[in-house]
């Protein structure tokens, strides 16, 4: 009989650098790497030596689907090494479960003679640590100011927990539970976020303009960066009204609402039914600018001579939006240019009167249709504009919403 799996309570689509120290508790590493794994992370293990004493690496590399890294230097002649400044680049959060006194003092100290304390240092992103140890431990002096210094360097803890320790005593320094450390990873990651609570509308993917019933002309979005803006949003708490135009993503993720439309004309009053309720509307999708005048009721036959096509413009969806918007309300416009793009685009923040504006150039090599990565500048009034590096569109999602939560 098959099973359906039990679905995470949390939804965490970031890249984990789990360090796991040389304690007891390493052994509920493997149940974190699992809670991580079912949220939607990618987890990269570094263990320490003394963590293979309590866990295997193979138990974590099953887990995490990638190979378990503990040495700075591997050690079997090849001169490899791992790159703790790459590693710690890749990551959007570190978590160090279990964290020992050794290790804490350590990452206090900025000392460096492991591969986990190595990818800390170079680490730029934020850092969680879940302390695991005896009583006595975990009260000394020693271990306290560690831990302040820490702290004040914006390292954030979870637990420890009072309860039943391994060395029978009973009090705090038991690692949190991991799905609630994975709880505590998503509330310090995504639940601040000034998007929690709010309605966005995005619009995401080409529209179709009927010809007759049978042709249409469309455009080569996939509808893949309005997708990642609404997957993002949802992420950070948002409820999100997706009107996406006719692409084959699929979305299922709560806190998303989506309706599906194939015209111009049906986006336009989808997204006018559901503009008025919402705080900022992202307009991500490639509308088509003409539509034939009249689509023909039955197949138009083929004939010999040239055929003739009139087309009319559509409704501009964003600007009639930027127009009519609520006060407050926040409205962001895409471009798509061939050509002078920073010139261009800064005209269409004006004409449009948008809070920001995302500028993708054609030019641009990894940039536009069909990809899973995209370069884009930001635009916006009276600053100077952002010019992001190639990046996944989930993570040029990422920027965008940062950047409309600044606006909020
Ligand atoms: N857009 C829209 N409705 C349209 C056409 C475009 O809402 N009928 C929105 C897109 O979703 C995007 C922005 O307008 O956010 C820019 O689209 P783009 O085609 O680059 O620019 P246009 O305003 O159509 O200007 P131009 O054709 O001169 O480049």
């Amino acid at each position: 009989m098959e099973r359906t799996p039990v679905p995470s309570p949390y939804s965490l689509n970031r890249k984990v650098l789990l360090g796991v120290s040389g304690g007891i508790a390493a052994f509920k590493a493997a149940l974190l790497v699992r809670e991580l794994v079912k949220a939607g992370a990618e987890v990269q293990v570094v263990m320490t030596r003394s963590a293979h004493d309590f866990v295997t690496p193979l138990t974590l590399a099953t887990l995490s689907k990638r190979p378990v890294l503990t040495d700075l230097f591997v050690q079997d002649g090849s001169g490899r090494w791992n790159d703790h400044v790459h590693l710690a680049r890749w990551a959007d959060v570190m978590v160090v479960a279990p964290a020992t006194a050794n290790t804490l003092a350590k990452l206090a100290h900025g000392q460096c003679d492991n591969l986990l304390v190595a990818c800390y240092l170079s680490a730029t992103c934020p850092v969680f640590v879940a302390p695991a140890m005896d009583l006595e431990m975990w009260r000394d002096a020693s271990t306290r100011a560690n831990l302040d210094l820490l702290r004040s360097r914006g390292v954030r803890t979870i637990g420890p927990e009072q309860g039943e320790l391994a060395s029978g005593l009973v009090g705090e320094g038991r690692m949190t539970e991991p799905v609630d450390i994975l709880a505590a990873v998503h509330a310090g990651l995504v639940g601040a976020s000034k998007l929690s609570g709010k309605r966005i509308l995005i619009s995401a993917g080409p529209t179709q303009e009927a010809m007759d019933p049978v042709r249409y002309i469309g455009n080569r979005s996939s509808g893949k960066m309005g997708f990642a803006l609404a997957e993002e949003a949802a992420l950070r708490g948002a409820h999100v009204e997706l009107v996406a135009g006719p692409v084959s993503l699929q979305l299922d993720r709560p806190g998303v609402n989506r309706t599906n439309v194939i015209s111009a004309a049906e986006m336009a009053k989808a997204c006018k039914t559901l503009a008025p309720a919402c705080d900022a509307l992202i307009m991500s999708a490639a509308v088509a600018d003409f539509r034939p005048v009249n689509a023909a009721a039955q197949k138009v036959k083929k004939g010999k001579g040239p055929v003739e096509l009139q087309l009319e413009p559509t409704e501009d969806i964003l600007a009639t939006l930027s127009a009519t918007r609520k006060p407050g309300q926040r409205v962001v416009g895409f471009a798509l240019e061939t050509n002078n793009e920073l010139e261009h685009a800064t005209a269409k923040l004006q004409r449009k009167n948008l809070d920001l504006l995302v500028l993708n150039s054609l030019r641009e090599a990894g940039a536009g249709f069909g990809v899973d990565t995209n370069k884009v500048t930001l635009l916006a009034p009276g600053t100077d504009p952002a010019e992001l590096p190639l990046m996944s569109k989930q993570e040029v999602a990422r920027a965008i919403l940062d950047r409309l939560e600044t606006l909020l």
